[in-house]
């Protein structure tokens, strides 16, 4: 595609504990091994503001429609700050979680309607969709006995139990099953070489 017009946005999703961020970091070196301008960036945050929207929203309990008010007003940050501007002079935008996870853990994970899920999307960015989503998929026992061994404070979603995971882990593949190909499934149980060989491969398709 090289750098020239509109850049590529790609995202990374997954329940907590499936291991995105060292892929990510994988990811990227390949693409700018390949010469492109990429933008590293996460949600929520990604902003000044939104990383101070992110330590609420992580820590501070909240009612279920503010925390996804708060989701999409971080998002509103990001893409006019960060993700527009950088799309629209060729660069390429590499985000560690986006609206597929307000999908998965709001109306998944919480039991938000979906009709106020699809308000605010629909609100926030329109037609814009990332051109690809990789989503690391993960059984939440096995995901949580990864949490466990970073020796980490949980924070306020990673606090939550099984079943909330494994409703967030379902609301993730109903959406992937929905989506025309733009979520790829990884299965992230695989060794890590092998997740991500597959990995690199889906950035190299791009
Ligand atoms: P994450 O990006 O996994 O951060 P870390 O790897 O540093 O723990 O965590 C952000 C948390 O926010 C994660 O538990 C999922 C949650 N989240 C939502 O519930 N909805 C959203 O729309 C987004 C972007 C994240």
């Amino acid at each position: 595609m090289g750098t020239t017009g509109r850049g590529r946005f790609i995202t990374f999703e997954g329940i907590d504990g499936a291991g995105k961020s060292s892929q990510i970091a994988a990811a990227v070196a390949r693409l700018r091994s390949a010469g492109h301008e990429v933008v590293q960036t996460r949600e929520p945050g990604g902003t000044p503001l939104g990383e101070r929207l992110r330590e609420l929203l992580l820590h501070e309990p909240m009612h279920l429609e503010t925390e996804a008010l708060l989701m999409f007003a971080a998002r509103r940050e990001h893409l006019a700050d960060v993700i527009e501007p950088a799309l629209a002079r060729g660069a390429w935008v590499v985000s560690d979680r986006f609206t597929d996870a307000t999908y998965a853990y709001q109306v998944g994970g919480r039991g938000l309607a979906e009709a106020r899920f699809d308000a605010l999307e629909s609100w926030v960015h329109g037609g814009l969709q990332p051109d690809l989503t990789v989503l690391f998929d993960l059984d939440p026992t096995e995901a949580a006995r990864r949490l466990a061994g970073t020796g980490q404070a949980p924070d306020r979603f990673e606090r939550e139990k099984a079943d909330f995971f494994g409703r967030v882990r379902e609301a993730y593949l109903r959406r992937a099953a929905n989506a025309n190909g733009r979520i790829r499934v990884l299965d992230a149980a695989q060794p890590m070489d092998v997740l991500r060989a597959a990995v690199l491969d889906e950035m190299d398709r791009l």
